[in-house]
């Protein structure tokens, strides 16, 4: 991989804006890490920024039009500093290709989901040429100087026309980014990828051609990371793949399962919570549920897509499990873990969907009693096998259905807070509220969301609060004390 450290001679300025998943949210943190190892300065300001890079999401048509949105925003404002450059990587880089350059393109640049390693390459190539064609005004005078001299080592190797401004597919090297340079603004959480990919091909979903197959990681390398990232102050972890259940399944023989990873990640010292996402139901397996309930440092809190409580609608889906298998999982979840929340993902408007087969999802939400749900409206992805069926129920009827299962959802999340109120639970301090930033936010092991008073220097640390109230969303409460070790986990709650 080229580096380029040694020769950027002054600052290139780069914004990255991120769409979507935590997969994302990671990447993000992967490439502004790798960007400032090579010498670029990663900056939150997209104003002073002279690269734009999108990182972006194809789930829904929502998210696609939304980078557009913002990249033809800042396209009107290349008018004043025609030498910035826009470059666009993530699902929908890897999914349009080259079609994102030329013609009424604003993008100078595509780099697809497994080519983050050549961006700091196709930057500089999209740089030089916007500098070299960029008239000089009184604006951009000074950036054009400073961006003239970090870009002169590359002006003869980068400027010929026939150097790529794209790259995608799996047919080159493959990429390789150092996960452990990952620029993570919160030392004391981190979000670590198991595994890339998925292979479920569920009917509506684009992940499978976007990301590619399944494959995970050695779990050598993984448990490398975590005790790296505990042994410099990270005590809660978040595992990462589009089904986690199914880890390892593409490793050698004898590589270890999912469960067995998860209880090694256990045994680091300094690890404090464990959260893993996404478990796909037809593959969670008991053993996963037993270690879940046995190991404290574990969160009671699973995020356990069903989609639709239609078996038909399942089936078409191509979700490999029944409404009934579902709620088998769940009641062996619930026995184990009388304290776990549930969160789910729910599409409504799949085609075809009926009256009845909306009713089903409803009084599924209500039984399974989730504490949490992302409802979607179904939105055709191109290539998929359900963009083969007609999607016949109308954007106003999929609004309605999205806005009776959001009250009912809100109704449930509400009860689940409200059943903290008077407890006292242990909360990991996020940060400053968004809101209000003279108060401070976390969250419990149930993912719940905690708003308290209390003083900046609690940020990153675990503290007990006493819950006092409860809106919609959030937990009010007020801080108790410092939590002694043995109360961090929830072993008594699980014992
Ligand atoms: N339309 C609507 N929602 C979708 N999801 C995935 N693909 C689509 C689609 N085409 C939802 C699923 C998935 C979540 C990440 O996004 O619920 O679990
Ligand atoms: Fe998409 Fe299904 Fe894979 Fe999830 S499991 S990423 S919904 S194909």
């Amino acid at each position: 991989m080229a580096d380029f450290s040694a020769k950027l001679k002054a600052p290139v300025y780069v914004c990255l804006l991120t769409y979507g998943c935590q997969m994302n949210i990671l990447d993000s943190q992967i490439l502004s890490g790798n960007l400032a190892r090579q010498g670029f300065v990663v900056t939150e300001d997209e104003t002073a920024a002279d690269v734009v890079l999108f990182i972006t999401c194809s789930v829904r048509d929502l998210a696609e039009r939304k980078v557009l949105g913002k990249a033809g925003k800042l396209n009107v404002k290349r008018n004043r500093r025609p030498e910035v450059v826009l470059g666009v990587t993530g699902c929908m880089a890897e999914l349009k290709g080259e079609t994102l350059l030329g013609g009424k393109n604003v993008f100078d640049f595509v780099a697809g989901t497994h080519k983050r390693h050549l961006i700091p390459e196709l930057i500089l190539r999209a740089l030089c040429k916007r500098v070299a064609e960029s008239e000089v005004t009184s604006v951009n005078a000074e950036a054009l100087e400073r961006l003239g001299i970090a870009l002169a080592p590359y002006m003869d190797e980068c400027l010929p026309a026939e150097r790529k401004l794209f790259a995608v597919g799996r047919d080159e090297a493959e990429d390789s980014l150092d996960e452990l340079e990952a620029m993570r603004p919160r030392p004391w959480q981190a979000f670590v990828e198991i595994m890339r990919g998925c292979s479920n091909f569920c009917s509506y979903c684009v992940v499978p051609y976007a990301r590619g197959p399944e494959v995970s990681r050695p779990a050598d390398e993984i448990l490398a990371e975590l005790k790296t990232l505990a042994s410099s102050g990270c005590v809660e972890v978040t595992l990462l793949g589009q089904n986690v259940n199914s880890y390892g399944k593409d490793l050698p023989k004898g590589s270890i399962s999912f469960p067995e990873l998860l209880a090694e990640a256990a045994k680091i010292e300094g690890l404090k919570w464990l959260r893993f996402v996404t478990s796909n139901p037809q593959d969670i397996s008991d053993e996963l549920i037993d270690l879940m309930a046995s190991e404290p440092k574990i969160c009671r809190y699973l995020h356990f897509p069903l989609q639709s409580g239609s078996n038909r609608i399942l089936k078409m889906m191509n979700r490999k499990y029944s409404l009934e298998q579902y709620l088998e999982k769940v009641a062996k979840l619930k026995s184990a873990m009388p304290d776990l929340w549930l969160a789910g993902d729910l599409i409504v408007g799949f085609p075809g969907e009926t009256l009845e087969d909306f009713q089903a999802t409803l009084a599924a939400v209500e039984r399974i009693d989730y504490a949490n749900n992302f409802l979607f409206k179904y939105s055709e992805r191109p290539g998929t096998a359900a963009s083969k069926l007609p999607d016949d129920v109308p954007l106003e009827e999929k609004k309605r259905r999205h806005a009776e299962l959001m009250a009912l959802q809100g109704k449930l999340t509400h009860e689940h807070l409200k059943s903290l109120v008077g407890t006292t639970q242990t909360v990991l301090v996020e940060g400053h509220s968004k809101r209000n930033r003279a108060v401070l936010q976390g969250r419990t092991t149930h993912f719940a969301n905690v708003v308290f008073e209390g003083d900046p220097s609690l940020i990153g640390k675990f503290v007990s609060v006493k819950m006092e109230s409860a809106t919609p969303l959030t937990l009010y409460g007020s801080f108790e004390r410092l939590p002694g070790d043995e109360e961090l986990t929830n072993e008594k709650e699980s014992g």
